[in-house]
């Protein structure tokens, strides 16, 4: 009888380490955090955000959390030398060591195979389910799409496409989400495409946040 496999992925180092960190070093992360907690003012943000070479990973992972909860918008956007350069955000209490949530997140991710890697490297086959979160399609030219150095462009979207119809030859399920831009890439008679509304909260302007239609894609 084969277990289930589960699998968390992502080229974001930043992001991944702290999945990690959660897994492995939850209580010392928990710490780190209550001491951010403390500290936490405009001045002690922009001196966090300057530790751009961090050499431990329980550091690194409470120096991401906790300038994704006390920056604009909750939003991770990084120069060309792939460092933090959002400014501070302005919230009366911000949420920054949740030990409850990281506990069960701790739990959840046992026996997760958590690595940094590119969407081209996944290893899935007949009897897994692999559910996408990418980089949305540009809406319009000046939509953001650099999450990390590289940017995900057109041509990841459809090689992303492809590796869907791949899956679903080799006897996978996927789901993949993103945005509802009409473009013609899902055309093919495998996928299933639900129109679904969504809450979206990182904007730039205020008055377009809300919820928003995202295109739901399955094989099944
Ligand atoms: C809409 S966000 C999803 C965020 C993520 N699900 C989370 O837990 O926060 C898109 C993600 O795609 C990742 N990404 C961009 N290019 C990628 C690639 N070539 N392979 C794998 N992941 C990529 C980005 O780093 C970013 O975290």
């Amino acid at each position: 009888m084969g277990g289930r496999r589960y699998f968390l992925s992502d080229v974001n180092f930043d992001l991944i380490n702290t999945y990690q960190v959660i897994q492995g070093d939850v209580e010392p992360l928990i710490s780190r955090l209550q001491l951010h907690a403390q500290k936490h003012s405009s001045d002690y943000y922009y001196e966090i955000r300057s530790q751009h070479a961090l050499d431990d990973r329980i550091e690194i992972a409470a120096r991401f959390i906790y300038l994704n909860k006390t920056c604009y918008n909750g939003l991770w956007r990084v120069n060309s030398r792939g460092e933090f350069n959002v400014p501070v955000g302005s919230y009366t209490n911000p949420a920054i060591c949740q030990p409850d949530l990281l506990r069960a997140c701790h739990a959840a991710l046992q026996g997760v195979d958590v690595r940094k890697q590119d969407f081209t490297e996944l290893k899935a086959g007949e009897g897994d389910f692999v559910y996408f979160d990418p980089p949305y399609q540009p809406l319009d030219k000046t939509s953001f799409t650099r999450y990390a150095k590289a940017d995900f462009g057109m041509e990841e979207q459809v090689a992303l496409r492809d590796l869907c119809m791949a899956l679903h030859a080799r006897g996978a399920k996927f789901m993949l989400s993103n945005s509802d831009t009409s473009s013609p890439l899902y055309q093919d008679a495998i996928f299933k495409v639900e129109t679904v509304q969504a809450p979206r909260f990182v904007n730039s302007r205020g008055d377009e946040r809300g919820a928003v239609n995202e295109l739901l894609v399955t094989n099944y």
